[in-house]
Order: C-alpha cells, then structure tokens, then sequence
C-alpha cells in the first residue's frame, strides 16, 4: 500500500470536512475571526465593502468577496456551498450615525440572508453578533435572555428587529445563533485607550450605570464553541465583571496614572443601558470564558 498517498486522502478528507464559512462584514471581529478559522485550515469568505480593503483581507481569509448586505444576489452567491455564515456589519462610520443610516444597514441585510437561506442547502448555522444594548434601561436590575427589549430606541428596535428576523429562519437544518455582546476590547482596542481619551473631562451622568464587556478572544471563541456544537437561540456574551462605568473609569484611570472622568450626575446619562447582564445561559451550555474580568 502506498502510505504516503493514504495519507495525503486522509488529509484532504479531513480538509473537505472541514468547516465552510462565510462572514458577512469584516471589522475588528470579523478580521480576528477569519484570521482564526483560516489558520485551523478552514475555508473562509469575507466580504468588504472596500475595494482597497482586498489586499489586506487576503491575508486572513480564503476569498474576499466585494459587496454589501442590501445586494441579494451577493449575499446568495456568498452563502453558496457554506456550513456557517456569520453576520458581522455595524453601520461605516467614525461617529454616532443616526437610526435611519442604522436601520439601512441591518434589516435588508437580515432580509437577505433570511431570502438566501430558504433557496440554500448548505447553511447549517446563521450566527449574529448583536448587542446586550437592546435590554436599554433597567435601572440596573439584572436580566438574561428571556427579559423584555427596549422598545424606547430607535437603534434598539433596529437590532431587535433584525434578531428576530434571523431567529424566525431558523429550522429543523438550520440553526440561528444571536449572540448578544458586551462592549468589545482586546488587542487594537484597549479600554485603557478608551477611557484615556475622557481623562479629566466631563461626562454627562452620574456614573453610576453598568457596563458590561467582552474580550474579543472570548468573541471568536464562543463563536467557534456554538458552531462546533450546531447551538442556536440567543445567549449574551459579556464577562463576569459587574461595575459601573464610574467604578470601572476610576480604577482604569488608577491603573493609568490618569486623571479621573468627571461626572456630571446634573445632566441625564449619556449611556441608554444600564443592566446588569447575566451570563449564565452560555455557561451553562458549557463555553469557559478566557478573560472573565475586565481588569486583571
Ligand atoms: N464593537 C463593539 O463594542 C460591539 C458591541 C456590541 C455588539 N457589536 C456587534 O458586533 C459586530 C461586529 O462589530 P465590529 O466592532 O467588528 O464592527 P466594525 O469593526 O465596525 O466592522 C463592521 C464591518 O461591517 C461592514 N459593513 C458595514 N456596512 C455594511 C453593509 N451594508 N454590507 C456589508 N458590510 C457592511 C464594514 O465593512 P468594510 O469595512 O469592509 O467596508 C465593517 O468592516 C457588529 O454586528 C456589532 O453590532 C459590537
């Protein structure tokens, strides 16, 4: 028997059983996704919306694809042949954009891939990264995922809106995964950077609402942890920390010699969360966080 030609059908077995996925919007965790799943030898489309942004992807992914979620042919021909697509787009800009530029964004986009989905024959999960945002204001009262959304923002309808969307394509062969985070930071977004940015000055609130992140280590993680295991429905993914952003500002500010945030509690919160976000759902199907505190 010619064993290394055994081998080398073993070895492209194993690569033809292996995951195929799409991610739709490449940021900072798409990029960090299909640079993790490309380097297990996974096949990874991306797409972007940036012509000069190729060059960059190709580096971390199989195929980078040029397109936007409202295009339906793309996002049909993107879902071709893939195990697990995973929807990554926040709205293109470096300020607070409005609702309407919001709502352009997510929902013909989740439309779309809800159109691609009835057509396709592939897709086994639909995974969608969502925000714990959409709780808004509890008044700091704790909350999972079977508590009521803000129906108040407009930003939150938008999000909700396309959740359920996505979670009522789910079926028998397809599974639809939202994954509500906390605020991302890691590499490239250090919340050290963050909150530097407002040393010293002031803030609009007293403070004293929670804030709950996620690294983004635990980001792809969790992702790779529910598509291995085909689980669908809506877990939060947010850390064990459970502060106020004054509480959290101060002791960064601390860890960084920085003068403190000053808040202004005669002025209304500029924040529209404040819950504290239980994370107990994703434990319990088995996901171990890497980073479990913020400030370690
Ligand atoms: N960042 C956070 O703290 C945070 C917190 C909670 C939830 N989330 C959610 O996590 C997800 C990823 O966040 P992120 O920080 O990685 O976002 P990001 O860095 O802003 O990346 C979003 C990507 O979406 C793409 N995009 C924008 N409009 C699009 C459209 N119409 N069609 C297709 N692609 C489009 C952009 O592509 P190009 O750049 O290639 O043009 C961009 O790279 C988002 O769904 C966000 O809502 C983020």
């Amino acid at each position: 028997m010619d064993i290394k030609s055994t081998e080398t059908e073993i070895q492209q077995q194993n690569n033809s059983n292996l995951e195929k996925i799409a991610i739709l919007g490449c940021g900072y965790v798409g990029t960090a996704a299909s640079s993790y799943w490309y380097k297990q030898g996974y096949s990874v489309t991306v797409t972007t919306t940036r012509q000069e942004r190729v060059a960059e992807l190709e580096n971390i992914a199989t195929k980078v694809v040029v397109m936007k979620g409202q295009d339906s042919q793309a996002v049909k021909s993107l879902l071709q042949d893939r195990d697990t697509v995973v929807l990554s787009i926040a709205p293109i800009s470096n300020k607070q954009v409005d609702a309407e530029v919001y709502r352009e964004t997510y929902i013909p986009t989740a439309k779309n891939l809800v159109a691609a989905l009835q057509e396709n024959k592939s897709v086994k999960q639909l995974i969608y990264l969502s925000s714990v945002s959409v709780y808004g204001n509890k008044n700091g009262e704790w909350v999972d995922e079977a508590s009521p959304v803000d129906t108040e923002s407009e930003y939150n309808q938008v999000l909700c809106e396309a959740e359920q969307l996505l979670l009522n394509s789910a079926s028998e062969d397809v599974q639809v995964t939202i994954l509500r985070l906390g605020g991302i930071y890691g590499a490239q977004r250090a919340l050290i950077k963050r909150f530097g940015r407002l040393a010293g000055k002031n803030i609009d609130g007293s403070g004293e609402t929670f804030t709950s992140w996620i690294h983004l280590d635990d980001v792809i993680a969790a992702m790779d942890y529910l598509s291995q295991r085909r689980l669908g429905g809506i877990y939060n993914l947010v850390n064990d920390f459970d502060m106020t952003i004054r509480e959290l500002s101060d002791e960064i500010c601390q860890l960084g010699n920085l003068e403190k945030i000053i808040w202004d509690d005669t002025k209304p919160s500029y924040r529209s969360l404040n819950a504290r976000i239980s994370n107990e759902k994703i434990k319990a199907a088995g996901y171990k966080l890497i980073h479990p505190q913020t400030i370690s």
